[in-house]
């Protein structure tokens, strides 16, 4: 999958480096908050168009779909876990994620000890059940966030879930010298179907990853599985989400013949990709009951200055919070 090594970078937080002179593009290796000319958008927009004027007949979109999951094993089963980066970026852009994010320990103790009465929940006991900050990642490949989160952050009050629907993946995880089960639980479990329940009660997490993952679910699936996971967070808590943005260097680069529909194609190793604007995403939290507290892009020059190309990247970050009532 070429798209790991897209998603993986070493930099510090969004806009620290503008590019004010086009002549100096091959000074540096990348630059931030890139502003697109209205040509480069509609030449963006005809290249797309162009792109998926033949989506893939239905049977082969059926395909895709009924055997998602084995292609993301096949994927792991070829990569394992090669493409394990440095993810620094995760605490400088999710500070919720570094123990000194958690804004509230008192409240956040607070809250669950009112889950448990309020729901009468005070003897149930599930992975996790006796912590005091729950993290939930889903579609978590190989750990490439889960492990640095665990490494990072000491909080005793920490637990963190990952699940993934390929079988592969979370076996790795679970097999990892990494990975430790007093304070993570890995499990399978597939995003998009609603007949699949999570292991945790409803209002248990303080915060849900997305990572490059809602991209990968067929777009009609996407609302309910946004839904679902909203169930799960404890007033206050928050989801967090990276991913794929409309017109990304990886969307203008596929050939006809790969798209299923409207900004959703097939690699070619059977792996999906959606390209979300900022308005759907924020649409589906909205429904989900979510309020904004981030929904930004992030437009990124990618400079390869050896063979003098330049990359232009875009991607979305959202925050979205579950109201307190
Ligand atoms: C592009 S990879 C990102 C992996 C990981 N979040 C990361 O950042 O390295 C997408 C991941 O989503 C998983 N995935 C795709 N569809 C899924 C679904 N319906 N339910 C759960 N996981 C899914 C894939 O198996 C894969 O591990």
């Amino acid at each position: 999958m070429a798209s790991s090594p897209d998603m993986d970078e070493k930099r510090p937080q969004f806009g620290n480096r503008f590019l004010k002179d086009p002549s100096q593009v091959f000074q540096h290796n990348a630059w931030d908050n890139v502003q697109w000319s209205e040509e480069q958008e509609a030449a963006a927009k005809m290249k797309v168009l162009e792109n998926s004027s033949q989506p893939l007949p239905p049977e082969k979109q059926e395909e895709y779909e009924s055997k998602a999951s084995n292609f993301w094993d096949d994927f792991y089963t070829i990569h394992e876990n090669r493409f394990f980066k440095d993810r620094q970026w995760l605490f400088t852009e999710f500070p919720e994620l570094s123990p000194s994010g958690r804004s509230h320990p008192d409240s956040a103790e607070n809250q669950r000890m009112d889950f448990r009465q309020e729901t009468g929940n005070v003897d149930k006991v599930y992975p996790g059940s006796s912590a005091s900050y729950r993290l939930l990642e889903v579609g978590c490949g190989v750990g490439n966030t889960v492990f640095p989160i665990l490494q990072t952050n000491n909080d005793p009050g920490l637990f963190l879930y990952c699940c993934d629907f390929s079988s592969t993946a979370v076996e790795l995880v679970k097999t990892s010298p990494q990975y430790d089960s007093s304070r993570c639980f890995a499990f399978v479990h597939d995003l998009s179907d609603e007949k699949s329940s999570y292991p945790i009660p409803e209002e248990s997490l303080d915060v849900i990853i997305l990572i490059f993952v809602l991209s990968a679910i067929l777009p009609n699936k996407m609302q309910d599985a946004i839904s679902r996971l909203s169930k799960l967070l404890k007033p206050g808590g928050c989801i967090l989400l990276r991913d794929y943005g409309r017109y990304d260097m990886a969307q203008l680069r596929f050939k006809k013949g790969r798209c299923l529909s409207e900004n959703f194609y097939v690699r070619g190793d059977g792996t999906r990709v959606y390209f979300f604007t900022q308005d759907e995403l924020g649409d589906m939290f909205t429904k989900a009951g979510l309020e904004k507290v981030q929904n930004i892009v992030d437009r990124r020059l990618q400079v390869n200055r050896g063979k003098q190309l330049t990359m232009y990247r875009v991607w979305i970050q959202c925050k979205y919070r579950k109201p307190c009532n």
